[in-house]
């Protein structure tokens, strides 16, 4: 048995996978042009790249109208503050997730309610978003996580039983598809992030889809400093600067035409890697749901059973990275995260409604068993370097599952 590359031993593949963001002589080209245009900023609002960005990414996600905006994380709160959501109102978010999405409805004044994820998805569980559901819900948040796509048609339903508005969540789901709709066209709002790592990218940036032309014209008003669309002296909302700059529309029109090839590369190799880790000891594929039509995906998510492995996925996930895979164990349980902890108590919303924030209290253990213990996130990268790239990540785990002993004395003597 060959020694983990943790241990000093050979790591299994030694050439480094693709660098990521892409870019070529479009991207070089298409920023020149705005520099030279004078016209680098997002007033007036919309400029002309921002306005053609909007349209092409609407096009591509198939639907919906979009707002562009400087991030993923405005976008959620400016989606809530569009539809009227506000001081004290309650929104379900997934207790797995990027604090962004919890955090995105305080900073609009409402109140993020944290709920279980379902096991075979690590997305929202829609029996958990039932239960959480009070007369003060006005809004539920479902993630689509790494490579899924949260149960849209019962979050759906439930937000048309109870009357909710719902918005997606889909930083990591540019170009996926639920029973042939885009991920972000299915509820009142997409949200999408366009930060670095995302697998469509301006540098740092975000897209609202919004479901109504109204809808997105009190998003837009708040993003461009309160004016409404049609008078541009007057601030009758209140707003902010918000707006998406020129240049990185410009370099979201460039990514725009690489993408389709991005998607169909990784997602032809998807299948591929659940074959290659489908007969591994210790390793839990999660579900691919039949009415997920279209895996483009960020992060390819797997778990692990500490058990066989003889550690948790942190120490798994550093033996990974030395056999060369990039590997990471995701992000902790959003109310584990120190963000949401007692001290934050001195932000508007936790100081008045602070018996939502015992989060130290309260506990979602599928959520903590997914978050402490069993997810391993694989980079979409691995997905760009060809079946050989599947073939060292798959080779990697069954190699770290093949230590576990060596792997366990690791974490005996860590303390991991
Ligand atoms: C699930 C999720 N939601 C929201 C965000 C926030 O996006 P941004 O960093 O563009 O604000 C991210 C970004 O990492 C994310 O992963």
């Amino acid at each position: 048995m060959a020694d983990l590359a943790i241990l000093g031993g050979t790591p299994v593949r030694s050439a480094p996978y693709p660098a990521w963001p892409v870019f070529d002589e479009r991207d070089i080209e298409a920023v020149t042009s705005v520099i030279r245009s004078g016209n680098w900023g997002g007033f007036p609002y919309p400029g002309p790249q921002s306005a053609a960005f909007a349209d092409r990414f609407s096009q591509v996600q198939g639907g919906g109208y979009p707002v562009l905006m400087v991030n993923g994380t405005i976008t959620i709160e400016v989606a809530l503050r569009a539809a009227g959501i506000g001081w004290g109102d309650e929104v379900i978010v997934p207790a797995y997730t990027f604090q962004a999405t919890a955090a995105a409805p305080m900073a609009a004044g409402a109140i993020p309610v944290l709920v279980d994820i379902d096991p075979d998805t690590y997305c929202l569980s829609p029996e958990a978003v039932e239960k959480a559901i009070t007369p003060r819900t006005r809004a539920i948040l479902p993630v689509h996580l790494g490579a899924q796509i949260a149960d849209m048609d019962a979050i759906l339903e439930l937000a048309g039983k109870y009357d909710l508005v719902v918005v997606e969540d889909s930083a990591h789901a540019h170009g996926a598809k639920w029973r042939g709709f885009g991920a972000g066209t299915l509820g009142h709002f997409g949200s999408f992030s366009l930060q670095s790592s995302k697998i469509l990218t301006t540098g740092e940036g975000g897209v609202l889809l919004c479901r109504t032309q109204a809808l997105a014209e009190a998003a837009a008003s708040i993003i461009n400093c309160g004016r409404p669309a049609d008078a541009e002296g007057q601030h009758y909302t209140m707003g902010a600067n918000f707006r998406m700059a020129e240049i990185q529309a410009a370099l979201g029109l460039a990514a725009l035409e690489r993408f389709p090839e991005q998607i169909r590369q990784r997602e032809s190799l998807l299948g591929y890697a659940e074959e290659c880790l489908s007969e591994v000891d210790g390793v839990r594929l999660l579900k691919h749901d039949p009415r997920h039509t279209t895996r483009s995906f960020y992060r390819f998510i797997f778990a692990i059973d500490p058990q066989v492995f003889g550690a948790a996925h942190r120490l798994v996930c550093q033996a990974l990275r030395a056999e060369g895979i990039p590997a990471g164990a995701g992000y902790p349980p959003v109310h584990r995260d120190p963000l949401f902890q007692p001290w934050t108590s001195r932000l508007p919303v936790p100081s008045a409604f602070p018996e939502y924030f015992g989060f130290d209290r309260l506990s979602f253990p599928e959520a903590e068993r997914a978050a402490e213990r069993e997810a391993v996130w694989i980079d979409e990268s691995v997905f760009r370097a060809g079946p050989q790239g599947i073939d060292d990540m798959a080779a990697a785990v069954c190699k770290v599952r093949e230590n576990a002993s060596a792997l366990a004395g690791l974490a005996k003597g860590s303390g991991a």
